[in-house]
């Protein structure tokens, strides 16, 4: 059969691995605590759920890619409140089903003539799928610790190869975040150079410290394109709301481009999301139950001699372990404990494990009196 040879060429996605060691150590009768995937199992706030339920109408129609006007003023109005931006929800904003799919299809509405695509690494995996699919060529950007998990600029010499270079803060896996300098230098080289700085939020509204800057802040965001959503920020994961933020050019090109791939988010899904991006007090608590867990967990792995190197935001730690990774996770799944071993990321990742704070409080309890016992 002649299939994708994109698709016959990708290796297993790592986290599928995940999996079955789950399966395995399940079968042997262990208790599994799954620090591995980060899925919130946190519940979805009651007037979300509400305004959910409340928007179901008798007849169904197609949404439109262009969104509900209403759940553009009110990202518009999040952008503003958040971040002291001001963009025009008439032109500068798409809705999409979670970002994962935005992402991924990104590069397909954008790559020109010039085919190749930063990515750092260790990174989430979907920015190189996209690109692999679209056509593309990745130019890998590695991360490194003495260096804040931040990109290189110095040392990057692909400025006039690339269509786009995507970043990641707060950074799924390390937990890094970048400060606005960081966005103001790649946003200039990006008009320089001809090329659309990509940022993932994701995870912008987990932090500890301080709020964490977006990438839509610099001076000049001609060539800015913002990803976001309401999966971690809201936990919401199950709703698949998200949005583009961009210059008017690039939604136009997304509007032309989403309609054929059918990934308006269902109305019923956009008033929900209305509801959440117009409430900020629910994300207090959300950030309350991640520092709780934090709180029982950090302390435990530091104990055993691991080394937190990054998590400034996100609900990840990401910890050194001082050898490799793998048989390190390997090691704590015996005990029914599962973490991601940071090689999953990319070669930048080795040495180093991710925990996803999504357990429950009360399994972090538990899992943290295992990890004192076993470290
Ligand atoms: C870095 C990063 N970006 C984007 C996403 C996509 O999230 P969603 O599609 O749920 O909005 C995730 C999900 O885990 C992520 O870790």
């Amino acid at each position: 059969m002649n299939l994708s040879p994109v698709l016959a060429e990708l290796t297993q996605y790592p986290f599928a691995r995940l999996d079955d060691w789950k399966d395995e150590a399940r079968a042997r009768g262990l208790d599994v605590i799954d620090f591995g995937t980060g899925d919130p199992r946190e519940r979805t706030p009651a007037f979300i759920r509400e305004a959910l339920i409340a928007s179901i109408e008798e007849v169904s129609s197609y949404p439109r890619a262009t969104g509900l006007p209403g759940l553009r003023d009110a990202i518009a109005g999040w952008l503003d409140r958040r971040f002291g931006v001001t963009v025009d929800p008439a032109t500068e904003l798409v809705p999409t089903l979670g970002s994962k799919e935005a992402i991924f299809s990104f590069p397909q509405a954008v790559l020109g003539d010039r085919r190749a695509v930063a990515i750092p690494e260790p990174a989430y995996p979907v920015y190189e799928r996209g690109v692999l699919f679209a056509g593309g060529n990745v130019v890998t950007v590695p991360l490194r610790e003495e260096h804040g998990w931040l990109p290189d600029l110095e040392a990057f010499d692909a400025w006039d190869e690339i269509a786009m270079f995507w970043t990641c803060y707060p950074s799924n896996p390390t937990g890094a975040t970048a400060p606005l300098s960081f966005y103001e230098e790649l946003a200039g080289r990006a008009r320089e150079h001809d090329f659309l700085l990509c940022s993932d939020e994701a995870y912008s509204e987990l932090w500890f410290d301080e709020p964490p800057v977006s990438a839509l802040q610099v001076a000049d965001r001609s060539n800015v394109v913002c990803f976001n959503t309401l999966s971690k920020r809201s936990s919401m994961t199950g709703y698949r709301s998200g949005f583009v933020c961009a210059p008017a050019e690039v939604i136009a090109a997304l509007r032309h481009f989403r309609p054929t791939v059918g990934t308006a988010p269902q109305e019923f899904v956009q008033r929900a999301s209305i509801a959440a991006w117009s409430d900020d007090e629910h994300v207090t608590e959300v950030r309350e139950v991640y520092r709780r867990k934090r709180d029982i967990m950090l302390p435990a792995l530091e104990a055993g001699g691991l080394r937190l190197a990054g998590s400034r935001a996100t609900f990840y730690l990401w910890l050194d372990v001082g050898g490799p990774s793998e048989p390190f996770a390997r090691r704590l799944l015996d005990h029914g404990i599962v973490c991601a071993p940071g090689s999953f990321f990319g070669p930048a990742g080795e040495g180093y494990v991710r925990f996803a704070l999504v357990p429950t409080e009360a399994e972090c309890a538990r899992a943290a009196g295992v990890l004192r016992r076993i470290l």
